[in-house]
């Protein structure tokens, strides 16, 4: 199926970390010794890819005498969403290659009001990208081909709706969307076209339902999948339905990036939350909900 290697991407992560880190530090146009913590995504995500980044996180944070902070990756997403757009209490859809979750701020925590049960929308898209034999050209990921491609479409093919209660499942339709590709009945566009119109219902009918649940007046899409027209149009729309203002986080920081890291862990330092190097193991599931964001106005 393809995809990302953990351990590959792990030793990718370890070689270029030195320069990644200088160039960052460039960059900022301050110096090692200027910085106040250091932090790192400890989870969720892949075990070798997380721990590349603690290990480099321990090493610094020991070296420059400074502690360390360690964030969830899915909090991090929804706060620097926050910062770039000025929104305040949103109901926060990320989408991308490994997560689909719709969340609120609520008594303290941000809650998971719906999410994916199997896979996550971008890794179906890819998936299905690869088998449909889709080459990943310049600077364009299979999301943004499959979005070029579904615009040609104009027969809307019938495939699985899945939303259970409040979350959702993309393998069935995956599977079918596969299937119906392999018997060549049906055009590519079209089945892009089908494969977009079928998982950006599911995803706006879930996060039109948070919405109408916790009457927030935001909504802020964030993550690589947000960065898909259509979905953008469709959220827009049920946005206005209910009032609420549609914030979409630009591609910079709606695809994992080093600065919503830094911006989560300066909110939860702030607070006096640090991470003793013997608590920094990472967690591969930490689950967003299990974060206390102190930091957060009720
Ligand atoms: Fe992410």
């Amino acid at each position: 199926m393809g995809g990302i290697h953990p351990r590959e991407a792990a030793r990718h992560h370890a070689k270029v970390a030195g320069d990644t880190i200088s160039r960052a530090f460039q960059e900022a146009g301050i110096k090692p010794k200027d910085a106040t913590i250091i932090a790192f995504s400890q989870g969720p995500g892949l075990g070798p890819c997380l721990r590349a980044g603690a290990t480099a996180a321990r090493t610094l944070s020991t070296y420059l005498n400074i502690p360390l902070v360690g964030v969830n990756h899915c909090v991090a997403h929804i706060e620097i969403g926050k910062l770039v757009t000025d929104a305040k209490d949103p109901i926060t859809l990320y989408v991308s290659g490994g997560n689909s979750i719709v969340s609120a701020f609520d008594a303290g925590r941000y809650r998971i009001f719906g999410e994916t049960l199997d896979i996550a929308i971008g890794n179906s898209i890819d998936v299905f990208a690869r088998e449909a034999g889709l080459h990943q050209q310049k600077g364009l990921p299979f999301g943004a081909i499959v979005e070029r491609l579904a615009k040609e479409g104009k027969e809307l093919v019938h495939l699985p709706y899945s939303v259970k209660g409040m979350d959702l499942s993309f393998s069935g339709l995956l599977t079918a969307v596969v299937r119906l590709l392999k018997n060549g009945k049906h055009s590519l566009e079209d089945l892009c076209y089908s494969l977009q119109e079928t998982a950006f219902s599911m995803l706006t009918e879930v996060t039109e339902r948070a919405l109408a649940h916790t009457e927030k007046k935001e909504v802020l899409l964030t993550g690589g999948v947000g960065a898909n027209k259509r979905l953008q149009a469709m959220l827009a729309t049920i946005a206005d339905e209910h009032e609420s203002r549609f914030c979409v986080v630009p591609k910079q920081y709606a695809l994992d990036n080093g600065a919503m890291i830094a911006w989560a862990g300066i909110l939860a330092y702030k607070q006096g939350i640090t991470t003793p190097v013997e608590e920094s193991f990472v967690r591969l599931k930490w689950r967003l909900e299990d974060v206390k964001a102190l930091w957060v106005e009720p």
